[in-house]
């Protein structure tokens, strides 16, 4: 087991042999045996999907929620901890995290043949489309607004100590902006399925 947890790649590579398993054992069991075809490939992308949406989204709300407020209570010699090591490590994440998951939305919609009428609102697929424009602004914010300003934030780019100050209120309002977005985006992105208008 130590050999699988001490490292997190490990770890996700056992999740993935562990499903396989799984979903092995059943179709033993029940006699139904998944079938790879598209309507496969649909799902086995909606899952990847989520799985990334699930990575952006949980990335924004710590920094939303645990990183941001608790930074003001951090001793200042300790707060390099945050800024040079971790905050530099999650923005990758988060902003990878972000194109896959607008990657695979895209193709989720593609496969299923209403990329259009999603994207442009058209009956049975508003609440859809709805939530891909959110979330495709969102993600906009994430490269265009959000990363820029951290990175002279941050040090990473070379930046005066007056664009530093400039940079933060657009980095934190943009941030603030992402996290009321996510709530009715996944409201739209999920009710599509249940509910579709
Ligand atoms: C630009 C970005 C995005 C696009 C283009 C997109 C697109 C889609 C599409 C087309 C579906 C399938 C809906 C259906 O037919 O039922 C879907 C479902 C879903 N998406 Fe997104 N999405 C995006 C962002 C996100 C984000 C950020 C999350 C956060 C976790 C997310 C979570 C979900 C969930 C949970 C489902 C429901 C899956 C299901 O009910 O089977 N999506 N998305």
């Amino acid at each position: 087991m130590g050999a699988i947890f001490t490292s997190p790649g490990r770890t996700v590579s056992a999740g993935v042999v562990l499903l396989i398993i799984i979903v092995a054992v059943v179709g033993a069991v029940t006699g139904q045996w998944t079938k790879i075809d598209h309507a496969w490939a649909t799902y086995a992308m909606v899952w990847l999907h989520v799985i990334s949406g699930v990575l952006w989204i949980g990335l924004l709300w710590y920094l939303n929620f645990v990183q941001v407020p608790t930074m003001p209570s951090i001793p200042a010699e300790n707060r390099s901890a945050i800024t040079k090591h971790i905050a530099p490590n999650v923005l990758f994440y988060f902003r990878y995290a972000a194109l896959a998951t607008v990657i695979t939305g895209l193709l989720v919609a593609w496969m299923q043949r209403y990329i259009l009428e999603a994207l442009m609102l058209q009956k049975g697929f508003i609440l859809i489309g709805l939530g891909m424009w959110m979330a495709l602004v969102m993600a906009f914010n994430v490269w265009f607004i959000i990363w820029p300003n951290q990175q002279k934030i941050l040090g990473l780019v070379p930046a005066t100590d007056e664009q530093k100050a400039a940079a933060a209120k657009p980095a934190l309002y943009a941030s603030r902006f992402n996290t009321m977005f996510s709530i009715g985006m996944l409201y739209f992105m999920v009710m599509q399925r249940f509910a579709p208008i």
